[in-house]
């Protein structure tokens, strides 16, 4: 009998949880448990880290994990490298579903930084209005650069932050582009700066910067181990089927 393990967190995860709960396949959601109520899924859910590696391994062999899908947001790499190990070693097959990054168009102003440290860096000039699109884990990198206001759009009322000049928005995307240029036009906003995260649902923010003419510091992604990649629900599902699971039942 297979039994899945869908590492998620993302749109991609929630669409292939909805799909294996509509064609009977027994699989596990997991949550890393970084917001206060995460979406209901069709499947049955667990939320939290594993422990690291071997925490990982542990709940694969407890569980009796058949196959690992490696669906979380592609920055987040501790965990994806984790998986990676240990289905290597354990044999577990594994894929991720990912989405493609984003790739700037004509009109685009993007300055390219490798990771969160280079873009706190690119920061050091004097103080902007800036769209802070990076999640709430990242934050006090940036507090390091006081001297910015920072406009913040998190999933969840944060406790308390570590930037003395903000503004902060709580909302969950998808989100358009007519509602990001007015968020932008109304903050003055005079920098975004945002994660490669890649996908339509936070694609709105890069579309407002191109028709605003708002530059954009994108944090391009971090680089992960060799490991199989699909796109497509359809895909895992292919692959699924040809490594011996029984679709449909
Ligand atoms: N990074 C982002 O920008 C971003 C954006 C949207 C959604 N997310 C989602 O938020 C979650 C955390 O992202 P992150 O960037 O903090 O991850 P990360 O830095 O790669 O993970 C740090 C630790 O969190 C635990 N963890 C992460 N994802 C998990 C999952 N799906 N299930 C169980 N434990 C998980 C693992 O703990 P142990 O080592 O103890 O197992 C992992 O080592 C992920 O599910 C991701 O899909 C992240």
């Amino acid at each position: 009998m297979p039994n899945l393990l869908i590492l998620g967190g993302t749109t991609e995860a929630n669409a292939l949880a909805k799909s294996v709960a509509g064609q009977g396949i027994p699989a596990i959601y997991s949550y890393a448990g970084r917001v206060d109520t995460p979406r209901p899924q069709p499947i049955p859910t667990r939320v939290g880290g594993f422990g690291g590696a071997a925490g990982l391994a542990r709940y694969i062999r407890d569980h009796r994990i058949s196959h690992v899908v490696d669906a979380t947001h592609p920055f987040a790499a501790q965990m994806s490298r984790n998986a990676v190990n240990v289905c290597d070693a354990t044999g577990i097959p594994l894929v991720a579903l990912t989405r493609a990054p984003w790739a700037s168009g004509a009109q685009d102003r993007w300055q390219h930084v490798p990771d969160i440290a280079a873009a706190v860096g690119a920061l050091s000039g004097p103080a902007q209005r800036i769209f802070l699109a990076v999640g709430r884990m990242h934050l006090a990198d940036f507090a390091t650069q006081p001297q910015h206001h920072y406009l913040l759009r998190l999933v969840d009322q944060p406790q308390e932050l570590p930037m003395p000049n903000r503004d902060v928005i709580v909302s969950r995307g998808p989100f358009s582009v007519e509602g990001d240029v007015a968020l932008m036009e109304r903050h003055n906003t005079e920098l975004v700066v945002s994660k490669n995260a890649g996908g339509t649902g936070a694609r709105a923010k890069l579309d407002a910067a191109s028709a605003l003419g708002v530059p954009v510091l994108m944090i391009d992604r971090p680089v992960l181990p060799q490991r199989t990649e699909f796109t497509s629900v359809p895909q895992v599902l292919d692959w699924l089927a040809h490594s011996g699971v029984n679709l449909g039942v």
